[in-house]
């Protein structure tokens, strides 16, 4: 299973000083070197993080493949178009969220964005994918839209696990619509999994090819490991949050060795 390690949080880090340091490029080639496959990377319209100089330095001189993250908006189309990105994710994105908080909006008006973005990016060879809840519907829009990739969205999954197997229900950030009994939370669980598991044999069969990620750590990414047809993971606070105390080389090649 190929790793694609988002390096967002690094630039958190230096935006929270508002400096230059650290560097996401040298994260780029610490991950490599830890046996990453792909580097992702979102371009948010606010540039709470990375912005369009760390893509560019970073497309430029990255020796994996970029993935590029970014929403529909005309002017990140074209900035995206610019720096030409191995593939660019098409993702939802609200600004006062303060992460990406589910899959793309499949239906109209949104629908036909996503076609004309899908389209002009790949008449200029940049691959690309969306950003989908692991639902059939948004798995057969996606088809008609066209991407070589979709990307299923595994927050709710992972949201539900660390409900059910940490200590989030006991912090301030406990998610008050999963305060739920035990054997409630495990069927949510299984629930997750089964639209995981089917959304990506619905993809299969339609040739497009499947990417898993949001919320995955070191706890609960065995099981999204464990569903046939998923190709590659792409994983980013979980590892960020492991490099305070391990190193960030360490904590990539921990996580590759988990998924591989
Ligand atoms: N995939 C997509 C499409 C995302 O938007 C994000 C978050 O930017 C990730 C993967 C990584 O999520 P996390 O940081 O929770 O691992």
């Amino acid at each position: 299973m190929l790793l694609g390690v988002n390096i967002d949080h690094i630039a958190v880090l230096r935006e929270a000083r508002k400096v230059n340091d650290p560097d996401p490029l040298q994260a780029v080639y610490l991950a490599q070197r830890a046996g990453a496959d792909q580097i992702t990377i979102h371009l948010r319209e606010d540039r709470r993080h990375i912005n369009e100089d760390d893509v560019r330095r970073i497309v430029e001189n990255s020796p994996l493949p970029v993935n590029l993250e970014c929403s529909v908006d005309p002017d990140i189309v074209e900035i995206v178009a610019e720096l030409k990105p191995h593939r660019a994710t098409f993702v939802p994105e609200k600004r006062e969220e303060v992460t990406t908080e589910g899959g793309l909006d499949m239906h109209e008006p949104n629908f036909a964005n996503l076609d004309k973005a899908v389209h002009y990016l790949k008449a200029r060879e940049i691959e690309t994918s969306l950003f989908i809840d692991p639902t059939i519907e948004a798995v057969r829009a996606a088809k008609t839209i066209g991407a070589e990739w979709v990307e299923l969205h595994t927050g709710s999954y992972a949201n539900i696990f660390a409900m059910l197997y940490s200590n989030l229900s006991r912090t301030r950030h406990s998610i008050k619509t999963l305060e739920l009994e035990r054997s409630k939370l495990k069927k949510l669980l299984q629930k997750a999994l089964d639209e995981l598991r089917n959304a990506t044999e619905e993809a299969d069969e339609f040739g497009l090819k499947v990417a898993a990620g949001h919320g995955l750590n070191y706890q609960n990414v065995k099981a999204i490991v464990a569903i046939e047809g998923i190709e590659e993971l792409n994983i980013g606070q979980s590892i960020i949050a492991r490099s305070v105390f391990d190193g960030f080389e360490k904590a990539v090649a921990n996580m590759k060795k988990l998924i591989s």
